[in-house]
């Protein structure tokens, strides 16, 4: 039986106040959470049965989640007391495991949206009788990223913290959260202690001389930690340029229940809702509104995020904003790159803006 680990207890600070009463992977991105995205890629790449490593807000997984039947997998719980860190977090839910010492068990961080074929991941990794694979990815800039050099074989040589000088930036490779384990090596990582595996589990077994893969492919990535990228990833799974099976590309994607009027505009991917509404001559662009947020007549709302049951009243503008659970922003309002506004909280009419996203 082919199992996987995902990697969902951290406590998401980069999207609050989202994050403050539902943890990151259980956000929605394109009206699904995207732990679900994550199983439904899983399973159609052979994995039948799903280990969640919890901390942070853990009823919240097992609630939405249940035992998996609906999503067509298996599905435990290892819940940490303390969170482990990704290493420690790893070694915690491999008690749970029935696979054998050779298999291989696919982790995955689990605020990733990605394409990366996971059958042949797992198909090369078991050829190459590796301890670890793992999954990297190019970026432009890859400053915010650990960096993972390769040889022409894709033999990983080195993990490198988040470079500070131009010099440190030995490659555009970066670690996409995605690995695949031999059974045994998880069995050697410490237990019941904070374990990190880029700091510590893959610089030992580098130093072991253990074989650790990288694969590099083009495939989609996306890592959803901060709340411009949060938006993205929704607006690309809605617009068909994010991995969905089964999904048709629109402009936009309204959920059951929302009442969108006739007048108002959707594009750039936005997802809105259930149950939410959007008022006449609004336009929303490239923005979530999760279920029942209420915007107004004549809203502008653009690259932001509106939280459930939030209402922005007739006229207001909202552009690369966060907007907590049940807020509301009172007509005349001009909210702006990266203001966050805590959930239940009622702005009135002000006009705020950052220089920069924090
Ligand atoms: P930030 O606080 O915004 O950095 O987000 P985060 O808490 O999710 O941290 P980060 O993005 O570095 O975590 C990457 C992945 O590992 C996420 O899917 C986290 O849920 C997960 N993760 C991080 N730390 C732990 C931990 O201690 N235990 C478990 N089970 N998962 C963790």
């Amino acid at each position: 039986m082919r199992e996987a680990i995902l990697l969902v207890g951290g406590q998401g600070t980069r999207l609050r106040p989202l994050t403050i009463a539902t943890p990151k992977p259980m956000l929605e991105v394109a009206g699904v959470p995207v732990t679900v995205h994550q199983i439904e890629r899983l399973r159609s790449a052979g994995i039948e049965r799903v280990i969640l490593g919890t901390s942070y807000r853990a009823d919240v997984f097992a609630e939405g989640l249940g035992d998996g039947s609906d999503l067509g997998v298996e599905i435990l719980y290892a819940v940490e007391d303390e969170p482990l860190g990704t290493g420690g977090a790893i070694r915690h839910a491999a008690d749970l495991l029935v696979s054998g010492p050779n298999d291989p068990v696919a982790v995955l961080n689990g605020d990733v949206l990605s394409g990366v074929d996971y059958a042949a991941l797992i198909a090369g990794h078991i050829a190459a009788d590796a301890a670890v694979t793992l999954h990297l990815t190019r970026v432009p800039d890859p400053r915010r990223y650990g960096l993972v050099p390769t040889d022409p074989h894709g033999r990983v040589l080195e993990f490198r913290e988040k470079p500070t000088t131009p010099e440190e930036i030995v490659t555009d490779q970066i670690n996409a959260g995605c690995y695949i384990f031999r059974r045994s090596v998880i069995d050697h990582i410490p237990s019941g202690r904070v374990v990190s595996v880029e700091r510590e589990t893959f610089p030992a077994l580098l130093a072991a001389d253990e074989l650790v893969r990288g694969v590099v492919d083009d495939a989609y990535w996306l890592d959803l930690g901060t709340p411009q990228d949060f938006v993205r990833g929704s607006a690309d799974l809605v617009l068909g340029h994010a991995p969905w099976p089964g999904h048709d590309p629109v402009d936009a994607l309204v959920l059951d229940g929302a009442v969108v009027d006739s007048s108002a505009r959707l594009t750039g991917g936005s997802c809105v809702g259930r149950g939410a509404s959007v008022g006449r001559n609004a336009q929303v662009s490239g923005s979530v509104l999760l279920d029942g947020a209420q915007v107004g007549a004549g809203v502008r709302v653009s690259s932001s995020v509106v939280g459930a049951g939030a209402v922005i009243e007739d006229g207001a503008i909202v552009v690369d904003a966060v907007i907590g659970d049940r807020a509301r922003i009172k007509a005349g309002n001009e909210l702006c790159a990266g203001a966050r506004v805590w959930p239940d909280v009622i702005l009135g009419p002000t006009s705020v803006r950052f220089s920069s996203d924090v």
